[in-house]
């Protein structure tokens, strides 16, 4: 049966782990956790929010949120995950009974694991749009949409016409999480590793070069820079801000305890604040590369900022369409979208995997085809309410919205506020300063005071303004 079953309490002893349960190195782990959080996220919501949000403002708060809140969380999940060393799900409760606590910390796991079911039956849908654009660029649509008399328009009907078709949303879907389900079915290492090894750095060549297409093509790269960088503070709301904070934890992994199960696997003495600075700086990046790439594509093209969902299927299109070679550069650019998506997918499955794996009969190919039908079977939901389910509506959304907002704004914050206090005042010290040698007497000052004090106040407050 399972092979990663752990003792409780083994924490301490996994230094010494050396049955292939582990990363092969600290770089693989900082991939994987790059794998994991760039995706869809950065590439897909990040510039569509930003237009919907007004801009400026909405990204220095988003940077704000990252730096004083999600590097500090994005630390502890990782020390957590790797100080509990029993599937991320049921690790809180665990440590919190070894040292002496409540064991209802476990309500953690038990939010993660909700989270995981929501987050990814939406997620899979969006992955499938990025397939289907794969065929669009091979099939030939992109290129006779590109060809067309207004190329804005003709792109934003091809966009339509997938939403409005089911078959294709729910066939999409399918592919994506039959994928998923097996590669997290065969174990993360051997073909993820090595996918993820030029998949990464792919996204960032090909979006570098977007970026300096724009740059030099559209004539309103200043004009984009400009909408994204000079903050214009009236046109920020407390929604906003909500959405700024759990989009940073969305496009970071954490508040669900994915980053926990990566971080299990990572050897005792790789240090983790240096790390997860990596992690949410390459994160970062990439999504301002994305912004600034489609930005002034959007401004040329005399198109919405505020498009919605839509908008990075719609506008990037129109580059390509412009470009000579544009039709491969679509077709690269689709396909690691994909990957990149993919690459976040399985992080999220694999703690629900390997929970059901700890505690039922079943073995990981089985809870991985249970757990992944599961969230199939709710995306099929998600597909539908684009096309003939969206008349179903709850506090004003659809299903695929009411999904992306309880689990963004509400529960990945809510779960990263829980997180920071279990590592900030529940966990023992000792245990803590072990975890995190290497960063100094001061980083750790740092790091407490922002666990303890600023990321607990700073989602509390956020969650009174942009709820109530
Ligand atoms: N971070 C990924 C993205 O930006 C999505 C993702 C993967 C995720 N794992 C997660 C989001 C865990 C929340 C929790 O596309």
């Amino acid at each position: 049966m399972a092979t990663n079953i752990k003792a409780p309490g083994i924490g301490a002893s996994q230094a010494s782990d050396t049955s292939g349960n582990q990363w092969s190195s600290r770089l693989t782990f900082i991939l994987a956790a790059v794998g994991s959080a760039v995706g869809l996220g950065n590439v897909w919501k990040f510039p569509y929010i930003v237009g919907e949000n007004g801009g400026g403002a909405f990204v220095l708060v988003y940077l704000l949120c990252i730096a004083l809140i999600g590097v500090p969380v994005l630390t502890a999940e990782i020390l957590a995950g790797r100080r509990g060393g029993a599937s991320p799900i049921r690790s809180f409760g665990i440590m919190a009974e070894r040292d002496g606590h409540s064991p209802n910390w476990q309500v953690i796991g038990w939010l993660g694991g909700l989270c995981a079911f929501l987050i990814l039956s939406f997620y899979s849908v969006v992955a499938g749009w990025a397939l289907a654009y794969l065929g669009y660029a091979v099939g030939g649509d992109l290129s006779a949409a590109g060809g067309a008399d207004d190329v804005g328009a003709a792109m934003g009907t091809l966009f339509e016409t997938l939403l409005a078709s089911p078959a294709a949303l729910v066939g999409g879907h399918t592919v994506v999480m039959a994928i998923t389900i097996l590669i997290v079915a065969s174990g993360v290492r051997g073909g993820l590793e090595k996918a993820i090894r030029w998949m990464v750095p792919g996204i960032f060549a090909i979006l570098a070069g977007l970026v300096i297409y724009a740059a030099m093509a559209s004539g309103e790269f200043g004009r984009a820079a400009h909408f994204m960088f000079a903050p214009d503070f009236s046109a920020l709301s407390w929604d906003a801000v909500l959405v700024a904070l759990g989009h940073a934890f969305f496009t970071l992994s954490i508040g669900m305890t994915a980053m926990m199960a990566y971080g299990a696997h990572l050897q005792k003495d790789a240090p983790l604040g240096s790390s997860a600075v990596a992690i949410a700086g390459l994160d970062t990046l990439v999504a301002l590369m994305a912004g600034l790439a489609i930005f002034p594509i959007v401004f040329a093209a005399g198109l919405e900022p505020a498009a919605g969902p839509g908008l990075v299927f719609v506008t990037l299109p129109i580059a390509f369409a412009d470009i000579p070679g544009g039709m491969i550069v679509a077709t690269l650019f689709f396909l690691f979208l994909a990957v990149a998506a993919l690459s976040s997918t399985i992080s999220v499955l694999e703690p629900v995997v390997e929970y059901i794996e700890e505690r039922t009969p079943l073995t990981r190919k089985g809870a991985a085809v249970a757990s992944g039908g599961a969230i199939w079977l709710l995306g099929i939901g998600c597909a539908l309410s684009f096309n003939i389910a969206g008349d179903m509506r709850l506090w004003d959304r659809n299903l695929f919205d009411l999904l992306d907002f309880t689990t963004s704004a509400i529960l990945l914050p809510l779960g990263g506020l829980l997180i920071a206090l279990y590592v900030g005042y529940v966990l023992p010290e000792r245990a803590v300063q072990a975890e995190l040698a290497g960063i100094g007497p001061r980083g750790y000052a740092v790091l407490r005071g922002l666990l303890r004090y600023v990321a607990p106040l700073g989602i509390a407050t956020v969650f009174v303004y942009g709820l109530v």
